[in-house]
Formats: structure tokens, sequence, C-alpha cells
């Protein structure tokens, strides 16, 4: 242990002791005598950012990650002065800053100890680049668990594990395999029942060690840049996740058929074969919204121009699509063919759009179509010419979006799979190398491309998905695993990465249902679509090197489950899109594992196969062959089978039945869950009547349904249904309240509600207080009535 006169410890510098501080509003800067600055700002009374310089100064304030749209403001800031210590005091938190050692300790109003530096911020210098490597460790409680930091493909608990994070293009990783392709710096610590979180806004490379080197310390560092973290106080892990994400953003909604089931395959072409695999869709009766154009579409893997001999007329073929539902999405990668005659590269050569090295020529790196140049998408010139190139592809040929592909950037042939570390970049005015902007390049290219849809798909909304990824990338685009492998393990790993992005402010997210590489069998194929219906983004995608992986690619029997599992996502499409307006206004995950659901069971912390779908549906994907169920863990409170309607009490672990044509479902007892009826795609049918399936409970929950027009920008406007659901349910009678906000006219004009488990005979409806016929409301047996949408109380009585 270094003692704090001791000013360098194996090669480490430390800061020694405090000789100034000063308050600048909500800004407190400490001062040390060996010139280190600790700056704290105090962004709310539970959400602080520490930050460190070296040498008395700091660099230019910048950050890619942080949303300009982030909420500020606190209760109370108080700062004392003892002896030995400074006390910060705001509304939640107070934070101690040791005088002697810079050390920072995060407290709650009780006194107990959330945080705690360990040996706290320390540096080394760094000869070889300039600038320094920046250290800080933290103590770890023995109970602590640590979650999650991205696509890591690891058990979602990081406790005793190092990752790193340095976005890389990962052909078929494997488990434990890192990194992979999104670099996302932000834990959760839990210990206590207390939930805190950590943003290290650092895009050098860095590293996180969770107890794994030494037992009690969690440390993380990164090669260059500041100690620039954002300390996130629950004490829920919801809170800390939402703050997180209030802090990096939200996307706005996308359009409704963006969560449909999408179908890719590298590649569909010609273009028969692309009308063909609609045809089938429709044939076969299984709903599909989007078909994907991998880089065989364009002429010579050129971006932005369409191989004519296999795409002869593709605004009539897209047009064609649009008018059997489906929407179409093309790949676009940052690799730009050097080619003289190709005029994104003449515009780009002209303008000096391109990375260069060190010295001055250019990044050159192989990709598809051989050598390429690489526009510098953190110059925001080049983000802006990037966006147009749009133009033509959105306002002419009709395309609907774009999926960014190999934007690490990913570099054939060449050991480090990337860019030389010499290459230069603009950084928005802050010029760097590519240690620097490595981890926010793929970021900043689906930004751009992201800006250029935006305007060109206008008044519609945007869709883009991208590969890459640094924090507050979820602003911009929806996101896949990458490159995956048609394995048992990957249908695990698949899960834990969904709910790990999840978990990182990252919701529009889902993997290559089925597997990138290699074959599935038509089994696995069935148990990844019944995974795959429930995450954010879903879509098949495979490589095609082994066979097609279509919904009819295996037998008739995969293709009815495929296609009951693809029904069932269209019907609870209200519910999913209501899980994005909660995503996208408050940043409350889509998907929960089941330590956000109930952090203070035990059981929860090291669970990874169970996750929460939205609010109230809990789901266990089967991830063995030749199952007929699984064991899982079933959360506390009293959940129903969504199969049986069977009363299942939670808190304990069970056996639960799934032959190849189930999976583990459970809706939370009180829930009122919205659904569709089965359509083939998004907007196919005029809604004539809202199902609600009603589980009762003897007690109390609540439950919301959003709608509006399903794209565009009127919601924006108020033109949204927002129905609050309030249920109480006892032994003779249930209460349902209605609390409707927004404008928007839904184009039904009654529920049907389908009641599960009522304890007793309707036997009299009141709806606001007045007795209705029981012929008015359509009594259909014991479990079913439908009634007008308008009701503010819906009362039954047994
Ligand atoms: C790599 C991507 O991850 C994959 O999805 C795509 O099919 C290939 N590139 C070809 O474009």
């Amino acid at each position: 242990m270094i003692t704090n006169t001791e000013l360098e410890y194996k090669g480490n510098l430390y800061p020694n002791s405090i000789i100034d501080f000063k308050r600048d509003t909500d800004k407190l800067y400490f001062t040390t005598l060996n010139g280190v600055i600790l700056e704290i700002t105090i962004l709310r009374d539970s959400i602080f950012r520490f930050r460190y310089a070296t040498e008395n100064i700091f660099e230019a304030d910048f950050s890619y990650a942080i949303s300009e749209n982030a909420i500020l403001g606190y209760n109370q800031l108080e700062v004392e002065e003892t002896a030995t210590e400074y006390l910060i005091r705001t509304a939640k938190l107070t934070i101690l800053v040791d005088k002697q050692t810079l050390r920072t300790q995060v407290s709650d109003l009780t006194g107990f100890i959330v945080c705690e530096d360990e040996l706290g911020f320390h540096w080394e210098e760094n000869y070889e680049y300039g600038g320094n490597t920046v250290k800080m460790s933290k103590i770890t409680q023995n109970t602590e668990s640590f979650y999650g930091l991205g696509d890591k493909a690891t058990h979602s608990n990081l406790k005793g594990k190092r990752v790193s994070n340095w976005v890389t293009d990962q052909y078929a990783y494997g488990k434990d395999q890192d990194p992979l392709y999104k670099a996302i710096p932000f834990f959760i610590g839990l210990h206590n029942e207390q939930a805190y979180g950590i943003f290290f806004d650092n895009t050098f490379k860095s590293q996180f060690d969770f107890a794994h080197e030494r037992r009690n310390v969690t440390s993380f560092w990164a090669d260059g840049g500041e100690m620039n973290y954002y300390f996130f106080y629950g004490p829920s892990f919801g809170q800390v996740v939402k703050d997180y994400t209030n802090f990096t953003g939200t996307p706005e909604l996308p359009p409704m058929w963006a969560m449909g089931y999408h179908q890719s395959k590298w590649s569909y072409f010609p273009e028969s074969n692309v009308r063909e695999l609609a045809a089938t869709f429709r044939k076969l009766r299984i709903p599909c919204d989007g078909l994907y154009l991998d880089i065989d579409y364009m002429d010579g893997f050129r971006c932005f121009t369409w191989d004519k001999n296999h795409f002869p007329n593709p605004k009539k073929m897209i047009s064609d699509l649009e008018k059997d539902g489906f929407k179409t999405v093309v790949m676009i990668d940052p690799g730009i063919k050097i080619d003289k005659d190709y005029s994104v590269y003449q515009e780009a050569i002209e303008n000096d759009y391109f990375c260069k090295r060190a010295d001055g020529a250019f990044m050159k790196g192989k990709v598809w179509p051989g050598e390429c140049y690489f526009p510098d998408f953190t110059n925001p010139v080049v983000r802006e010419w990037w966006a147009e190139l749009y133009k033509e592809m959105f306002t002419d040929i009709g395309v609907h979006a774009v999926w960014n592909d190999m934007n690490e950037p990913a570099v054939m042939e060449v050991p480090t799979k990337t860019a030389p570390l010499d290459t230069r970049h603009n950084f928005d005015g802050h010029p760097c190398s590519h240690r620097k902007a490595h981890n926010v390049y793929g970021m900043q290219m689906v930004r751009a491309t992201y800006e250029g849809i935006k305007k060109y798909v206008y008044p519609k909304r945007p869709f883009v998905i991208t590969r890459a990824a640094y924090a507050g990338t979820q602003r911009y685009s929806s996101t896949w695993t990458g490159d995956n492998v048609a394995t048992w393990e990957h249908l695990w790993i698949a899960n834990v990465q969904v709910q790990r992005m999840c978990m990182s402010g990252y919701s529009f997210v889902g993997s290559d249902i089925g597997g990138f590489a290699e074959q599935p069998s038509g089994e696995l194929f069935a148990r990844w679509i019944q995974l795959g219906v429930f995450h954010p983004f879903c879509r098949v995608h495979s490589s095609g090197d082994h066979g097609d992986q279509e919904p009819w690619s295996f037998d008739d029997e995969v293709t009815d489950i495929v296609r009951k599992f693809i029904e069932l996502r269209y019907q609870l499409l209200p519910y999913l899109y209501t899980m994005f307006y909660r995503y996208s206004k408050e940043g409350t995950p889509m998907i929960k594992p089941l330590v956000y659901f109930d952090q203070k069971d035990p059981q929860t912390h090291f669970r990874t196969d169970e996750f929460i779908f939205g609010e109230q549906i809990l789901v266990c994907p089967v991830q063995e062959p030749n199952a007929q169920g699984r064991r899982m863990y079933i959360p506390r409170g009293t959940w129903y089978d969504y199969w049986t309607d069977e009363v299942v009490p939670g808190g304990m672990e069970k056996w639960i039945v799934a032959d190849i044509d189930k999976i583990p479902l459970f809706v939370k007892e009180g829930a009122i869950i919205p659904k569709f009826p089965v359509q083939q795609y998004v907007g196919e049918l005029e809604i004539k009547e809202l199902l609600l399936e009603v589980y009762y409970k003897k007690g109390v929950e609540n439950s919301t349904v959003y709608e509006d027009a399903q794209d565009g920008y009127d919601y924006k406007k108020g033109r949204f249904s927002l129905r609050n659901f309030s249920f109480r349910g006892k032994e003779n009678e249930l209460i349902i309240q209605q609390f409707k906000e927004g404008t928007f006219i839904t184009s039904y004009g009654t529920f049907k509600m389908n009641f599960h488990g009522l304890p007793f005979k309707i036997k009299e409806v009141r709806v606001d207080n007045e007795i209705v016929e029981l012929k008015d409301v359509k009594l259909n047996g014991n479990n079913n009535i439908h009634i007008s949408k308008e009701f503010t109380v819906l009362h039954l009585i047994g």
C-alpha cells in the first residue's frame, strides 16, 4: 500500500495534498501540490462528474457521448472543510475528498458508503505517444456485483472479470471473447441493495477490472485522454440505468415497421430472388416488414451504386415490394473504393475528406471492393457530405433504411483488423490520432447516415442500423450483435448480449437470428426465433454460405413454429411500441435482466437467462437441444403462465414445460397487455378493436398503452394516445381506471377485454358509475367483454 507522501509507486504517479479549493457555481476544483486538479461537477443531487488534470491543465472539454438533452439541476450544494477533508453535501449524497490524497468517497445521507476510492486517481506518463495512461481504482465490497459494458459475450455479472473497450470486427466470436463490436465504458455496481453506476467517458482503449486482479479492488484505465467519469447513484438499479441513458441520450421513436420481423442474408440477389423471397412470405402467410440487401446489390462494392445486371430497376423493385408491405434496407460501408472514375471517391479526394496517416499519406485499407480510403467521419464537414450522399437513394430510388456495417472500421488482411494507430482524425476540431478516434469512428459514421436519412425520408421517420458503437450511439441507430455462429452457445450469448446492451442504454438491439456463420438445425432456428421475437430488433441474417435461413428452409413443423412466434410478435406490437415509447421518453430499458427487476432478491444477481420483456412479461429461452422444458427462476411476485393461464408464485426455481413449439413465458398478475390482430406487415389492417389481455390480481397494478400514427412526427405535436390503466382487483370485483393523454384518435372504437384468472362470474358491469346492460357490453361467456374505449372507470362485479 502506498502512503500519501510517496508520489511514485511501481511507475505510477499519484496526487498529493490539496493546496487550493475553489468553487465556481456547480463546479468544485481541488488542486494538489503536484499539479493535479480534480474538478467535480454537481449535475444533479445524485449525479456527479469527476475529472482529473495533471500538470494543472485540463484538455478541451468535448464529448461525443453526452447528449445535449441531459437533464441537469440539483437542490442543494454545500461544502464543508475540516482538518482532513472536504465534505460536499447535496440533497441525496455526500462526497468526501481527502486532503492528503485527493481520494474520494461517496456516501448516502445515513453515512453508508456507496463507492470509495482505493488508490483513486493515478497515472503513468506515456513517453511513446505523449499524455498519460489514466487510472482509477475503487474498493469492491465482498457482496458487490457488476453489470453493463455493452456487448460483452460473458456472464451478465462481471465480478471477477477483466474486459476492454476497443471496437473490433470479431467474425465468429466465441463466449468470453473480448473486445467485440461495441465500446460502452459504463458499468453498474450493486451491493447492500444499493446500485450506482460509473460511466468512464474516455474514447481511448479502456479496460475494466472487476475484482479480477485483486479481490477487493475494481479499477479502470485508458491509454490516453483524461480520467473523466460520471457517477450515478440509484439506489435502484433502474434509476442508474435511466440516468445514464438520459445522459447519453435515447433515440426518437422509429417507424413501427422497424419493430416488425425482418429477413436478411448475405446476399439476396438478383432482383428475381428478392421478389421470390417477398412472394414466399406472403404465400406462406409469415408476417414480414423488412428485406435487406447486403453488399452484392452494389456495383463492385462501391457504396451508393447499384449493380445494374442484378438490379436493372431498383426503383421499380422497391416500389413493387412496398406495395406488398415490404421495406427495403440496404447496406453502406465506410470503405470507399480507390477508383478515379467513381464519383464518391472523386468528391472525397477533391475535398480532402479521407483520413490520412501521420505523415500525410492516405490511410489505405482493404475491404470488399479491394483497396479503399476511409472518410474521416469525425469531421463535421465530412459528415454533412456523407449525409447528402443518401439523397438520391431515398428521394429518387425510394430505399427505406440503411445498415452501416464494417464501421469499426474493419480492415482486412492486417493483424490489427483496423486502421493504423497513427491515422489522423479531426475529432470535431480536436485533432488526434486513431488511438483516440477509433472507438467513435463507427458512431460518427452512423450519425452522419442518420442525419442524411432523417432529412431525406422526411416526413417519415428514419431507421438506421450500425455494427460498431460507442456510448451514446443509441441516439442515432439500432444495432445488431455482429457475426455470431449458429450454435446453442450463441443462443445463450445473444440473450446475454441483448440484456447487457439494454443495461448499457442501448435497447434497440438484436442478434442475427439463427446465427450468421454456419447453419443452424431446424430446432436451433426455432428456439432462436422464440427468443428473437422478444428482442427489440428482430432480424434473421446469415452469411448464406451454408444454405438458407428463411422461415421455410427447414421442415414444415419449424415453419409453423416460426410463423406462430412471428405472429405473436405482431400481436404484441402495441406492447412493444409502448416499451419503445418509454425507452425513448424515460430511458427505461426495453428488456430487463432479473437483477434490474428485483435487486433486493440476491437470487437475481447471478441469473443470465430469464428477462423481463417490457414491464410485465417474463421470458426464458430454451437453450439446449431436445428439451421439453427447462428449469428457470421465477422472480418474486405472482405470474400467469402465458400458455396455460396457470398461476405461478415467484421467488423459486421451477421446471417449466416448453416443448419445441413453446418458450417459457409468463405475465405479471394485474397486467393489461394490448394486442393487435395478426397482420402480414405493419399497417396492413386498420385496427377495428384493440384486444386487452387483463390478468386478474387481488391488488393493484398499472399498465400503459402508447399509440400514434406509427410513423411521422405528428406525435411530437401531441397527436399520440397514452392510456394509463390502473387495475384494482378485489375478491368479487375489479376496477380499471383509465387516464388518457394526447390527442391522437385511434382507429378503433372498442376494446375487447379478455380476462384471465377472474375468480368470479361477471354479474354486473358499470361504466363511469352507470350500470350498463350486459347486452350493451357484449358479454361473451365469462371471460371477455367488448366495451367502448372511452371509459374512465370500469367496474366489474361478480
Ligand atoms: C459483416 C457483417 O457483420 C455481416 O452481417 C455482413 O453480411 C457482411 N459483413 C457482408 O456485408
